[in-house]
């Protein structure tokens, strides 16, 4: 056995499966491995997947585990590099500014307004200048932002520092630990993709799904939650999967348990499935073909595969 190993640094893979595990997120082996390489080789981890994989829980959890302050920028479209980094605060400047009229020079007064007092510090500035042991910087749908903006990224996490005219360099006294997510909605540049270690975030597997579903939902009866499990496995699937547009991610599937058990519900049975279709799936079409067939066919097919 290692010894007693410091918070935030994970001696192996199995440590940081512990660790995560123990802030409540389960992640596989092959998660843990990317996360856990993505530290050891001091590399920002891209994290892509469908919708409620994961993703940026893994970023909150692991910020817990490190004991690093959680920083996060949410990509969208037409995000500007003054949201994501810095701007001044021109309206602090302009009262600095009449205050001081008449009394200091021209000079001076340029000088006095770009202190670093009236610099708004957005999260990827500020994960330069997080003190020990550093920040997690989590840039969370990336593919939401426009490609200019993605170049942008590339030269910032290349370098970690930022050059302000007014101000010098800042360079990261500790590189942040960086995790970029998409959604996929767009395909990111390889560029980005080069820098960055690649992970593909699945669907959990049934014996990981029921993990999760017993330690968010601990009021769930047991065997509750093993149904529960087991049929999101089964609307995944094929064949029955192929009967909608998006399948439930793992946020539908606690959600859907805290439902069942709200109504106390003790077994699955077609109709609570019917009834309760809205929040296993938020398209109207997807929520229409979860029929009472379809409901029966897919319990059914759970219960054998148990
Ligand atoms: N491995 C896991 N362990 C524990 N809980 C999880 C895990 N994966 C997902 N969850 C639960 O599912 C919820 C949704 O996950 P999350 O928001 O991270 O998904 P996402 O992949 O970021 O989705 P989106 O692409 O829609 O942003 C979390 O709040 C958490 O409760
Ligand atoms: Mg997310």
């Amino acid at each position: 056995m290692n010894d007693p190993a410091p918070p935030g640094s994970c001696n192996s893979i199995d440590d940081l499966a512990a660790a995560l595990q123990a802030e409540g997120y389960f992640a596989d082996r092959r998660l843990a491995t990317a996360v856990f390489l993505a530290l050891r080789l001091q590399r920002p981890l891209l994290l892509e997947g469908e919708p409620g994989v994961g993703k940026t829980e893994l970023a909150k959890a692991l910020a817990r585990v490190l004991a690093r302050q959680l920083l996060r920028l949410q990509c969208f479209d037409g995000l500007e590099q003054r949201e994501a980094l810095y701007e001044w605060n021109y309206t602090a400047q302009l009262l600095h500014l009449r205050a001081h009229e008449g009394v200091a020079s021209a000079s001076a007064l340029e000088q006095e307004v770009y202190q670093p007092r009236y610099l708004v510090r957005r999260p990827l500035l500020q994960a330069l200048e997080a003190p020990t042991p550093g920040a997690l910087l989590l840039i969370d749908e990336v593919d939401r932002a426009d490609e200019p903006f993605e170049a942008f990224l590339l030269e910032y996490l290349g370098e970690y520092q930022v050059s302000i005219p007014e101000l010098g360099t800042i360079r990261a006294a500790v590189p942040p630990v960086t995790i970029l997510t998409s959604n996929r909605t767009r395909e990111l540049s390889d560029a980005i993709k080069r820098r960055c270690l690649y992970h593909w975030l699945d669907y959990p597997e049934r014996e990981r799904e029921l993990a999760i579903v017993r330690a968010l939902v601990p009021q769930a009866p047991t065997a509750l939650a093993d149904q529960v499990a087991a049929f999101v496995q089964q609307l995944r699937a094929s064949p029955h999967g192929a009967h909608f547009q998006r399948a439930p991610g793992i946020a539908e599937t606690v959600e859907w348990a805290r439902a069942l058990v709200a109504l106390d519900t003790v077994v699955l049975d077609p109709e609570v499935v019917v009834d309760t279709a809205g929040i296993l799936f938020k398209q109207r079409d997807d929520v229409a073909a979860l029929d009472r067939a379809l409901a029966e066919q897919a319990l059914q097919a759970s219960q054998a595969g148990a």
